[in-house]
């Protein structure tokens, strides 16, 4: 059911992506600890490198809202090739998630595979690897 809701939502966010110059609209749902879902689409722009994935929106969305913990992911675009999210999408994912996270991949006929973020992010660079603040703070 929930999956299901997902899928519907980031759907309709695909539905509005604004993707001019690729054409490859993308759908993006996360789910948060809380429960709540948010969902994002891909913003393109004619500055090429400016451009947004659906993940990202999906994220802001989330954070703006007050949430912090993704618990469930889902990608969807409308090929039937299956579309991992892209590196940058995968560290924003692992800021939010943890490694056995779910990471649905979904085409025009729903989920494709299910991958724990994990698997797509293997030593995925994190806060852990950063020290604490004063050490960082040494000359
Ligand atoms: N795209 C996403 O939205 N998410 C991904 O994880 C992969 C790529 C978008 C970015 C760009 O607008 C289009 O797909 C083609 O790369």
């Amino acid at each position: 059911m929930s999956l299901e809701s997902m899928l519907e939502l980031a759907r309709r966010a695909l539905a509005n992506a604004h993707a001019p110059y690729s054409r490859f609209r993308v759908g993006a749902c996360v789910r948060a600890e809380s429960g709540r879902l948010y969902a994002g689409c891909n913003v393109e722009n004619a500055a090429y490198p400016v451009g947004q994935c659906a993940e990202a929106t999906a994220i802001g969305a989330m954070v703006a809202a007050g949430d912090r913990t993704i618990v469930e992911a889902l990608i969807v675009t409308e090929r039937g090739e299956l579309c991992p999210p892209c590196g940058r999408c995968c560290q924003q994912l692992a800021e939010f998630a943890r490694p056995e996270t779910p990471v649905h991949l979904c085409g025009p006929d729903g989920v494709k595979r299910t991958v724990p973020l994990g698997q797509l992010l293997p030593l995925a660079f994190g806060v852990e690897h950063m020290g604490n603040v004063e050490e960082r703070r040494r000359p």
